[in-house]
């Protein structure tokens, strides 16, 4: 059976971004797919993030794979940190990316120009390289994410050439990213031309917010010039995104989408009708949220999850170990 791999990490609230982006598509493989969901925390580290913080996100983030349709019997869910095999591959693949590449990663650039130069910590530069730990230790065939996740995947791609080569073997499977039809970049409700993101409390509708208050800032979304509905990024940023949210929660195409819109004039009508599909969607997870972030589950699927993981990823390693030479792995 093939497999399908990905994760998210708890550094905030999750957003509607994430959950188009991400969290939706999990689920659409653990019928046909051996699927591995897993809490990134240690990546969460690679910024300075608060304990406490980190300690909860992670427990919602649990609680909303399982209340967005994560089932346990069929995905196995778990923490990076559970896992000490990440670490180990880590340890052992940052030895075949090298400093340049890693340096021209479009996430790394955006967050390294915004520090200070001498204070860039190791983790965040080596992000990719834990990353592609993660991927490799589960032999994943495709890696569902958003589109600003896919140059990480690419590169881990890169490095499968590369040390496959060097050993004259198939000792990693490639992998493939794999994206949503619709909403691999959803953008943010007060600037449509920038991604929306955890940290961006006025253009961002988080999946655990106050349902009045998703419906205010979808009212309030900047728009465009102009009265008719229709996608165009450049003419119509604003629109289109609210086009490819309404989509993407109907599971429609945006064509469909436009064609359902196109008797509208009216940008209040349609956000409207925006609105209420995004609380109706939202409102299902809460309530499932509600049900599960109190009770045993978390803990009995994490450490199930835990236990089914590090199977599958020990045999990985030792390959791996096996491949370049460490004494005694047989
Ligand atoms: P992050 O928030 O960076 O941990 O991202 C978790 C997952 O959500 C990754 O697969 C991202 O690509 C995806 N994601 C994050 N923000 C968005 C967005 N605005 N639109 C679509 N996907 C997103
Ligand atoms: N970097 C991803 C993000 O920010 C999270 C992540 C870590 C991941 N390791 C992964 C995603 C492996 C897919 C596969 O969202």
């Amino acid at each position: 059976m093939k497999r399908s791999l990905s994760g998210i990490k708890p550094t905030g609230k999750l957003t509607l971004g994430n959950y188009i982006g991400a969290l939706k598509n999990f689920k659409n493989y653990q019928d046909e797919y051996e699927n591995f969901i897993f809490v990134a925390d240690l990546h969460a580290l690679t910024l300075p993030i608060d304990s406490k913080e980190l300690y909860q996100n992670t427990k919602d983030i649990v609680a909303l794979y399982l209340a967005c349709g994560l089932d346990p019997k069929k995905t196995t869910i778990f923490l990076q940190s559970d896992v000490s095999e990440h670490s180990e591959l880590n340890a052992i693949v940052q030895n075949y990316l090298y400093m340049g590449e890693l340096s021209r990663m479009t996430q790394f650039k955006d967050i390294s120009s915004k520090m200070n130069q001498s204070s860039i910590g190791l983790g965040i530069f080596a992000y990719p390289v834990l990353m592609a730990a993660d991927i490799l230790l589960y032999d994943a065939d495709v890696v569902p994410v958003g589109e600003d996740q896919k140059q990480h995947v690419e590169l881990c791609r890169d490095l499968v050439h590369r040390f496959n080569a060097r050993y004259n073997e198939e000792v990693f499977k490639m992998p493939q990213p794999v994206m949503a039809k619709v909403g691999t970049r959803i953008m943010s409700l007060s600037d449509p031309t920038k991604k929306m993101s955890k940290s961006d409390p006025k253009g961002d509708i988080f999946l655990l917010e106050d349902l009045k208050s998703i419906e205010k800032k979808i009212m309030r979304a900047t728009t465009d010039l102009g009265s008719d509905i229709y996608y165009n990024k450049e003419e119509k940023p604003g629109i289109s995104n609210l086009l490819t949210i309404y989509a993407s929660l109907k599971n429609i195409s945006i064509e469909e989408a436009e064609e359902h819109f196109k008797d509208c004039h009216r940008y209040g009508d349609f956000k409207k009708e925006v609105a209420s599909v995004v609380v109706e969607e939202i409102s299902k997870i809460q309530e499932k949220y509600n049900e599960i972030i109190n009770s045993n589950l978390i803990d009995e699927v994490l450490k199930d999850g835990a236990i089914r993981a590090k199977k599958v990823a020990k045999n990985v390693l030792t390959r791996v170990q096996k491949t370049v030479g460490l004494y005694g792995k047989e």
